[in-house]
């Protein structure tokens, strides 16, 4: 029997086509969508499920599951319960590598956008309320000597410190927060001796900037929680463009309600895609859909490494980015 996907998400070429090419294709809109996942899963009717964030796959969820394989059209998958899915013999891939550097942009653009208040700009010139050059008009914070704490240090943290040196930012990092890890140099590659590594507490402390790229667990949920923010720099900026529950939304609206923070850049919502009551009413967030990866080039590369995984699972080949441990 040739392999047969179920399409959750809709994923671009080359990704769709090498699915139709290797079997048979059904688009889960087409079939129940969202709310039939957990029938549509334990139907025996698919080889694999593609999915992305919006798909849950709890304990409940695989325990029914007939399927090999789940691939994951992200490389977060904390939408799968991946030691459920181990336990009953369900493969899960994701795509790491391929987003880096589309999500290390978002990251840049969110500081830059923030700290110069490009989004209070752009509502303004759209408002037509640009009455000419004044001295006093949106004047930010400065980049060029801030310093950016990393929270986080896999391939898209790394990549961000990359970036932020280029414009002059001394980087700070805490590699796996809030649990402290040493990471010897020779890990560093070309960033040694370039960034400084701090345990989490002293992270929080130091940083004008502060951006999230952990994924999001048990350990790191509201990671940023009221305290943190309390003890972060009065003028710091907090980014997130990892995933939204590593903030307190809720408690994240009253600090900038309250002017505790210079400002804040997301790309994630911790109950996306709605948004805490409030956040979209403050002048010193900077807000984006989850665009981290939406590229072109990176969205083919994923729907690419996410087709590959999907035909290896069915054809029982090596899957080429698979999470499992
Ligand atoms: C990812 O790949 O994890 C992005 O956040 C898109 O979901």
């Amino acid at each position: 029997m040739s392999p047969r996907f179920l399409l959750m998400t809709e994923i671009p070429e080359p990704g769709l086509g090498m699915l139709r090419e290797a079997g048979e294709v059904t688009l889960g809109s087409e079939v129940g969508g969202n709310d039939a996942l957990p029938a549509l899963a334990a139907s025996g009717d698919y080889d694999v499920v593609v999915c992305a964030l919006a798909q849950k796959f709890d304990a409940d969820v695989l325990a029914q599951a007939r399927l090999k394989g789940i691939a994951n059209y992200a490389v977060g998958y904390n939408n799968v319960d991946v030691a459920a899915a181990t336990e009953a013999g369900i493969a899960v891939g994701n795509t790491p590598d391929v987003l880096t550097d589309a999500t290390a942009d978002i990251a840049l653009l969110l500081i830059l956008g923030v700290s110069r208040r490009a989004h209070e700009g752009e509502a303004m010139m759209r408002a037509g309320e640009f009455t000419g050059w004044r001295a006093d008009l949106l004047v930010g914070k400065d980049v060029k000597g801030a310093t950016l704490g990393l929270a986080g240090f896999g391939r898209i943290g790394k990549a961000v410190a990359e970036r932020a040196l280029a414009f002059g930012m001394d980087v700070v990092f805490a590699p796996r927060p809030p649990a402290h890890r040493e990471v010897a140099p020779e890990e560093l590659g070309e960033l040694a001796g370039r960034v400084e590594q701090v345990r989490w507490e002293e992270l929080v402390e130091r940083s004008d900037f502060l951006s999230l790229h952990v994924p999001l667990t048990a350990d790191t949920e509201h990671l940023v929680d009221a305290d943190v923010l309390a003890r972060m720099k009065d003028d710091a900026v907090l980014i997130n463009t990892a995933r939204g529950p590593v903030v307190d939304e809720a408690a994240l609206v009253e600090a900038l309600r309250a002017g505790r923070l210079f400002g804040a850049g997301l790309d994630v919502y911790e109950d996306e895609p709605a948004m805490a009551p409030g956040l979209a009413e403050l002048d010193n967030v900077m807000l984006l859909p989850h665009l981290g990866s939406a590229t072109r080039d990176t969205r083919a590369a994923m729907a690419e490494l996410t087709a590959r995984n999907a035909i290896a699972m069915a054809t029982g080949g090596e899957v080429p980015a698979l999470v499992n441990p």
